[in-house]
């Protein structure tokens, strides 16, 4: 049997049978398998398509004269490899079918061999848009059905993408082929233990918009990048990079008491697992003399945060701590930072290409039960927030009722909130749109579909705070 087919099938198998995170499963089946290259790339090709495409489930009910819920979980598997190689891959038909009945021996027995080889000659028949012109609703009299269908997402996916880009079905489009695009490997230079210099050197390229982020080009594997391996750079989305930066540059206004900017001392990262986004906050702080707290609600999650602030066991400048806390109760006093993060827990909507199997497993009404969690850290956030101070209200989800309803949701209770116009504080970045919240996408910026909103507290006396308007950088205020 093929090593990188059968390093795919485990990846795969895994997924299905044991509810497995592909990409928890990935590293050590490629290493069991001593597969590096471009084997190893074959094989992530292999697993992180099929599962994107739900295993082609749809094209194989139609060729299996059963349902796919009675075959044995191996065959089935060995199956939606073998369509995507065939559908998805361009691997030759009867080189797909040949190593697909040889792996069904191999994992399955010599039995459904025959079965395995009869299914995939008929997989075989068509190619993908030949499958999607006879399985797919007609784009005119369902839409939404048709993009789902084509693109391989669930419809709630595509309706709330539709809703998030103003109803336009081209792009709607266009972000749902974005996430059938593998993602390139991004990492972040931490200020003040790399930088993107010394991440060039090893031979990353400089990334699109962050003047942090480099992107990895061969193979992909950050772990041979030796900042990485030291702990002085990370794995992180430019997205994420780009959110986190807005909230260091954002401009204060004065406390209580006074003019100018007042303090900015005391940031906080309210939900800092597993820590990616602290790391740069940390490193942003340190260059001004602030420092972060980070809390975490899972024991676990804050061990990583500790261990990516703490590198080596040194804490890094611009680093107050880890807590493990719950941010909906918290342990500080009201009005005491000068900077919040609130990196909310969300369905990932925004990061399903580097997810491959994530669009499958959540369903639409995980969003009901995530919205109002996320209203009650925003709510905290607000209050350990100093008058003057800003909040950045993140999702890695574009779903509206995740960003824009919780955000206006807590606006509506409140009068001592103005809106910030975020765009300006992505500085270079294109498209996006009226504001004053950012929305990053995939086939847009390349990133994944981070969400920002930028709160500043007010004293809640002015009228134009308690109305929320929006304040552009010099100052001037809209509706
Ligand atoms: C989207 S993740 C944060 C990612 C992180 N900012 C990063 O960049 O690495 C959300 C985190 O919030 C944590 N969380 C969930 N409920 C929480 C709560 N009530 N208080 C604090 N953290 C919470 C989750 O455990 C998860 O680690």
């Amino acid at each position: 049997m093929d090593p990188a087919r059968l390093a795919a099938y485990d990846v795969v198998h895994a997924v299905s049978v044991r509810d497995a995170y592909a990409n928890l499963v990935l590293p050590s089946a490629l290493r069991e398998r001593g597969l590096s290259g471009r084997d190893a790339a074959f094989a992530t090709e292999l697993a992180h398509g099929t599962l994107r495409r739900g295993g082609y489930d749809d094209v194989l009910a139609h060729c299996v004269n059963r349902p796919l819920t009675k075959l044995d979980p191996e065959v089935r598997d060995v199956l939606r490899l073998g369509a995507h190689q065939i559908l998805g891959m361009r691997v030759p038909a009867h080189a797909a079918v040949a190593t697909s009945v040889d792996l069904a021996r191999g994992v399955a027995g010599i039995g459904p061999s025959k079965f395995v080889n009869a299914v995939l000659r008929k997989v075989a028949a068509r190619d993908l848009p030949g499958w999607q012109a006879e399985l797919a609703p007609p784009y005119d009299r369902d839409p939404i059905g048709h993009l789902a269908a084509v693109h391989a997402h669930p419809r709630w996916v595509v309706e709330a993408f539709a809703a998030a880009l103003d109803g336009s079905l081209a792009e709607t489009a266009a972000a749902l082929a974005a996430d059938n695009e593998p993602a390139r490997v991004t990492l972040a230079a931490w200020p003040g233990r790399s930088s993107v210099a010394d991440l060039r050197a090893e031979g990353a390229e400089p990334g699109r918009w962050s003047p942090y982020a480099v992107v990895l080009t061969e193979g992909g594997d950050p772990h041979r990048i030796q900042a990485v391996a030291q702990g002085r750079a990370g794995v992180q989305d430019e997205g994420s990079q780009l959110v986190a930066t807005a909230l260091a540059e954002a401009p204060l206004a004065g406390g209580d008491s006074g003019s100018g900017s007042g303090t900015d001392e005391r940031w906080l990262d309210l939900c800092a697992g597993p820590g990616g986004k602290a790391a740069l906050l940390a490193g942003l702080a340190g260059r001004r003399s602030a420092a972060l707290l980070a809390a975490e609600l899972q024991p676990h999650r804050a061990e990583l945060v500790d261990r990516a602030l703490t590198p080596r066991g040194r804490r890094s400048r611009g680093v107050l701590g880890t807590v493990v806390a719950d941010g909906t109760a918290p342990a500080w006093p009201p009005g005491v930072f000068d900077r919040v993060l609130v990196d909310a827990p969300c369905t990932g909507l925004g990061a399903l290409r580097r997810r491959p199997e994530a669009r499958w497993r959540r369903a639409a009404g995980d969003v009901a039960g995530l919205t109002p969690l996320q209203a009650e850290l925003l709510t905290t956030a607000l209050d350990s927030v100093r008058v003057g101070g800003v909040v950045a209200y993140v999702t890695c989800s574009p779903h509206l009722a995740e960003t824009r309803d919780v955000v206006a949701a807590v606006l509506a209770g409140r009068s001592d909130v103005e809106r910030l116009d975020a765009r300006p504080l992505l500085p270079g970045v294109p498209d996006l749109g009226d504001g004053p919240e950012v929305q990053l996408w995939p086939h847009r910026h390349g990133t994944d579909a981070m969400f920002l909103a930028l709160l500043r507290r007010t004293d809640g006396n002015d009228a134009n705070h308690g109305n929320h308007g929006t304040r552009t950088e010099d100052g001037r205020s809209s509706q």
